[in-house]
């Protein structure tokens, strides 16, 4: 089933155009990820699905129902968590004041959900009384997600969710990702890591310009000589 469609999309920052016509669609379930070189539009489209941007053209459906346009503040009530690429946790804060942060818009009891994500993330619930500020990154990232996945969201929007972490961390992040998808939360990921984002993704595209290049399973890009050449470094 199609969850969310973002159809012929057109959108910029100021009155110059940055997304020409894109379209993406994400089935339930899946891991969309989203690849392209630096300034080729995919840090726009993640802020253009939850709100940030208002596109010029095009709609943006989450179970073809229209979200086209809706502020973040009424996307996340929609089902749609965004974790940006930096700024992304609230370093003065507590893990769990981070976490409960993500809950703001809940007025049930979320302490179930509170262990949920802890459960994900155990080592975010032995640390939960540190300040995030004092984590390393690949922990800081964790409360980026664990923030964003307390309200249960359809849709994860995850900007490179790898950038900045140590080698060693980047396999561990991923690792968790998949863990997270295998709860049931489809995905849109965008990452420079285009090899590691494939590998996981059902269904990955192309985007560069602002245009889509290419779009196919993950596994059919990887083995696309084009793509290999001019994306993943090879
Ligand atoms: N806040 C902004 N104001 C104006 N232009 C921006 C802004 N953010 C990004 N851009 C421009 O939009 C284009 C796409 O950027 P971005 O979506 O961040 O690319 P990517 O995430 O693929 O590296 C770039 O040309 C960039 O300079
Ligand atoms: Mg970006």
């Amino acid at each position: 089933m199609i969850l969310l469609k973002i159809e012929d999309v057109t959108v910029g920052y100021t009155e110059i155009d940055i997304l020409h016509n894109v379209t993406v669609t994400v089935r339930s379930g899946e891991i969309v990820s989203v690849i392209g070189p630096n300034g080729a539009g995919k840090s726009t489209l993640l802020k253009t699905v939850f709100g940030i941007l208002k596109p010029r053209n095009g709609n943006i459906t989450l179970k073809e129902k229209h979200i086209t346009g809706l502020r973040p503040d009424r996307i996340v009530r929609k089902g749609i968590s965004y974790v940006p690429q930096v700024e992304n946790v609230f370093s003065s804060m507590t893990i769990q004041e981070n976490l409960e942060m993500g809950a703001f818009i809940r007025r049930d009891d979320y302490s179930q959900r509170l262990e949920e994500v802890f459960d994900l993330f155990p080592v975010l619930r032995e640390r939960k009384k540190q300040k995030a500020g004092h984590l390393s990154g690949g922990q800081r990232q964790m409360v980026a997600m664990g923030r964003a996945l307390m309200l249960d969201p359809q849709v994860l929007l995850l900007d490179e969710p790898s950038a900045g972490l140590a080698p060693v961390l980047v396999s561990g992040i991923f690792e968790k990702i998949r863990e997270v998808n295998a709860t049931g939360v489809a995905m849109i990921i965008v990452e420079q890591n285009a090899k590691e984002a494939l590998k996981m993704a059902h269904h990955g595209y192309v985007l560069a310009m602002g245009r889509n290049v290419l779009d196919d399973t993950g596994e059919a890009l990887l083995a696309n000589d084009e793509v290999g050449r001019l994306y993943l470094g090879g």
